[in-house]
């Protein structure tokens, strides 16, 4: 079978990661008996260069064509000043939106042989940190009403939700958490917020499908709190844009692992867009120093999710554990100076980590 993959390499590092990622899809095809094609698209900073626009018409068409999108990462400082309709971030929001994936999976997962670099002490870690967090991505603040008052002394943004897009994002949430540990806290702010009581009462109305999973519920500002007092409490966590948005930031950054960590954005049906969680690093664009294993495991998500190829993605991710059991390392994830100098060889770059995981593979 052929797989029709519509890249978006993107701006900073993002050209230098997407390229191991396709170069170990490769690897896997060969493996199993699959062909991927690969047809890169412009958006971000890298498109507003060629033509004006973040996200131009054709990559967006060519987007929803594929059977999966694969982006690496966009923006940068160069486009820093750009006014909001022109900066590179609003390709990612029109992605999410002409895409229509209102579901983002981003696993927080520290890796075990990584656990060094991990900020919180081992007592509070116990046996590891393994968190989904479901974040609604095509609603609430970021795509509500907003504006300004004629004479800027006042401005609003407006959080908006309705009963189906509310449904469609806490039934992901418990279907993953049917296949994980069954724990799944809803993260909201229901003391105050309108939108949050619905999210409750939908919630409420369809626990009954799911008896096995233990649900809970839990206000932001506490879930922010527990995130770092006692992590391994969560499971599953599904909660709004905004919401979403900040505590995976955190989750990520308790692992230790951000240059790790996979992201995957699914809709009902069509394609889903896939990303490492980590941004485009300008400062070492090119330079044969960007951690390629984030992408690497984001191709591991999007054979699983979009082609159903469980085995292929295992595959992926027993070939990064073992590259990290060798003790290779790529300079973000190397540790301390003394560490980093105790390495000698085994300190490598982009491409020498894509060729351990193919070869590994
Ligand atoms: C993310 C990013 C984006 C978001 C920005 C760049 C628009 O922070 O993917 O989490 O806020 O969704
Ligand atoms: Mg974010």
């Amino acid at each position: 079978m052929n797989y029709r993959i519509v890249t978006i390499p993107g701006d900073g590092i993002g050209p230098d990661i997407v390229h191991e990622g396709c170069r170990v899809l490769e690897a896997v095809g060969k493996k199993f008996g699959h062909s991927f094609s690969f047809s890169p698209v412009l958006a971000g900073g890298a498109a507003l260069d060629a033509t004006g626009e973040p996200l131009p018409q054709s990559s967006l068409d060519a987007c929803c064509a594929a059977d999966a999108v694969l982006l690496g990462a966009v923006g940068g400082p160069k486009w820093d000043t750009l006014p909001g309709a022109k900066r590179p971030e609003k390709a990612l929001l029109g992605l999410r939106a002409g895409m229509k994936v209102y579901a983002n999976l981003r696993p927080a997962l520290m890796f075990r042989q990584l656990s060094a670099a991990c900020p919180l002490k081992a007592e509070v870690v116990g046996s590891g940190l393994d968190i989904l967090i479901v974040r609604e991505l095509t609603g609430g603040i970021y795509f509500g009403d907003r504006g300004r008052s004629p004479d800027n002394s006042s401005a609003w943004d407006t959080e908006a939700y309705s009963v189906p897009e509310i449904a469609r994002v806490v039934k992901i949430g418990f279907e993953s958490a049917m296949k994980r540990k069954k724990r799944l806290c809803v993260v909201d702010k229901a003391n105050i917020l309108e939108t949050s009581r619905l999210w409750r009462e939908v919630t409420e109305s369809m626990k009954g499908d799911y008896p096995e999973v233990a649900l809970s519920y839990m206000y932001v500002d506490n879930a922010a709190m527990q995130l770092v007092r006692n992590p391994a409490q969560f499971d599953v966590i599904a909660t709004s844009n905004m919401f979403g948005d900040i505590l995976s930031d955190e989750a990520s950054q308790i692992t230790g692992s951000i240059g790790m960590l996979a992201s995957a954005s699914l809709g009902d049906s069509g394609p889903g867009l896939y990303e490492p969680i980590h941004g485009s690093a300008p400062d070492i664009a090119g330079k044969d120093l960007a951690n390629p294993l984030a992408t690497i495991l984001t191709c591991a998500m999007l054979l699983r999710y979009s082609f159903g190829l469980e085995a292929e993605a295992k595959a992926i991710e027993g070939a990064v554990e073992k590259v990290l059991d060798a003790g290779w390392r790529t300079g973000d994830i190397a540790g301390s100076a003394a560490d980093r100098a105790a390495l000698g060889d085994k300190l490598v770059g982009t491409k020498k980590m894509g060729d351990l995981v193919v070869s590994a593979i």
